[in-house]
């Protein structure tokens, strides 16, 4: 067991686990010595993080193939992912796409994709695993919303409203568990460096023009938002619920 571990001991989901923000958050869980799922469309990605997570740290560890809009197939991968890790206490819903278009021009089949990789998929996942979560003590989870449920951006009108919306589901979703010891919080990640962030950076004029409305001069790393989720799934996090954590360099709350 890592030295910095300060519980819960339970094991973590972790969804967009294969790739940026979710793969880091799999890495972070795993320095702690808790267990790790690592849900993702990428099912080759899920399981080398995986393996890599139980690897590099002697965590359990598991890669599970799944598209998560598809509901249905949640029973199965929770089932899957208890079977490795010995027990749930924690979700982090990582999983998400851009998804194009503003209010003039989105099509309602980006609209209903977008809204059911982050929304759908998050609330459904939760309502899924309270049994898990209920039965554990500590038990957390945590949305990653975006700077862009906060403040928008015209022209990805789905995407704004799907984290937007995390942000309610995240507020109703503590208010119902909280009596229950489950925890649940929202992180509103600024610009990170990522592969989605680097497919919308058109050029070296338009990072430049990120950067100059950064605060602290650079774009987001993975980590920075892994170990955010890490320590709102601890027991550091005990009475924090309900919460948005925007973590961006403070790019949201200044001018210039
Ligand atoms: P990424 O593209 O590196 O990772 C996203 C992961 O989600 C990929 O591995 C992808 O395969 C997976 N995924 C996509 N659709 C899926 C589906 N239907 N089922 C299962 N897995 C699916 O992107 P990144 O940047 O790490 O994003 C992670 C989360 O952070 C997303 O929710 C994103 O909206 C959010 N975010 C990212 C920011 C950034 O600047 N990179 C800023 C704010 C929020």
């Amino acid at each position: 067991m890592s030295s910095i571990s300060i519980g819960p001991e339970t094991g973590v989901i972790v969804t967009g686990g294969a790739s940026g923000i979710g793969k880091a958050t799999v890495f972070a869980l795993a320095e702690a010595g808790r267990p790790v799922a690592a849900w993702d469309l990428n099912a080759a990605g899920a399981a080398a993080a995986a393996k890599e997570a139980s690897e590099r740290f002697g965590v359990a560890a598991i890669g599970i193939g799944i598209d998560v809009a598809d509901t249905a197939a949640f029973a199965t991968a929770i089932a899957e992912s208890r079977a490795t890790m010995g027990s749930i206490g924690g979700l982090v819903h990582g999983a998400g796409i851009t998804g194009p278009g503003s209010v003039e021009d989105v099509t309602e089949e980006i609209w209903d994709r977008t809204l059911g990789i982050h929304l759908r998929a998050g609330a459904m996942l939760i309502r899924d695993l309270v049994p898990d979560l209920t039965r554990n003590a500590e038990s957390a989870v945590v949305v990653i919303s975006s700077i862009e449920g906060i403040v928008a951006h015209a022209a990805i009108v789905s995407y704004c409203s799907a984290k937007a919306g995390l942000l309610g589901l995240a507020r109703s979703s503590a208010a119902h568990l909280g009596s229950r010891g489950v925890r649940v919080n929202a992180i509103c990640p600024g610009f990170i460096e990522t592969p989605m962030f680097a497919a919308a950076v058109a050029n070296a004029d338009v990072l430049s023009a990120y950067l100059d409305r950064i605060p602290l001069k650079r774009l987001g790393r993975p980590d920075d938002i892994a170990r955010t989720a890490r320590f709102l799934l601890s027991s550091d996090a005990a009475y924090i619920t309900a919460a948005e954590i925007v973590v961006d360099g403070g790019v949201t709350r200044t001018t210039f």
